[in-house]
């Protein structure tokens, strides 16, 4: 390797060790099927109220909130719907909306449930929210 090389790569596995000390992103877990199911609870006794049961808005306060809640099946998201996104948006909530935070809701918990959202709005989903149109459905 020349010593111009040599100097590159120095500078580049410094950068990236400092990126890990100083930029490091919030930790994104990978989802697994425990995590939904354990979102799928949490998401009955703090979000289906609003957003009903499968995420279609169809909660009992849904009829008198003004916005209404969002129909995760068909509403587009103001905030984005990745699941980095929704994350983000149980952190602070939507400001001028029944859309609270949900900070006290461990971080842990937090992400399962934007995966569940995330989740839900997916055609043929396994939580079975957005049934495919049309076909038998997947077993
Ligand atoms: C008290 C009613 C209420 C509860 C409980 C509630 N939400 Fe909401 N949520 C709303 C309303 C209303 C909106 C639409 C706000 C707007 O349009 O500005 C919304 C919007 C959203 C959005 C869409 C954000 C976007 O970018 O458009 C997501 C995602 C969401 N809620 C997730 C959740 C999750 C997850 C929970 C449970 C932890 C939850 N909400 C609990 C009322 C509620």
């Amino acid at each position: 390797m020349s010593r111009e090389n040599l100097t590159r790569w120095t500078l580049v596995v410094g950068l990236l060790g400092s990126g890990l000390v100083f930029g490091a992103p919030p930790a994104k877990p990978a989802p697994t099927k425990e995590m939904l199911e354990k979102a799928k609870t949490s998401f009955t006794r703090n979000c289906a109220a609003c957003h009903g049961e499968k995420g279609d808005a169809s909660g009992q306060m849904a009829a008198v909130l003004v916005p209404k809640p969002r129909n995760f099946l068909k509403d587009p998201f103001k905030k984005g719907n990745k699941p980095e996104e929704i994350f983000q948006t149980l952190a602070t909530g939507i400001p001028g909306s029944t859309m609270v935070a949900f900070t006290q809701l461990p971080e842990e918990e937090r992400w399962a449930l934007a995966y569940y959202v995330n989740e839900l709005q997916k055609p043929g989903s396994v939580l079975g929210g957005n049934k495919p149109k049309g076909g038998k459905g997947k077993k």
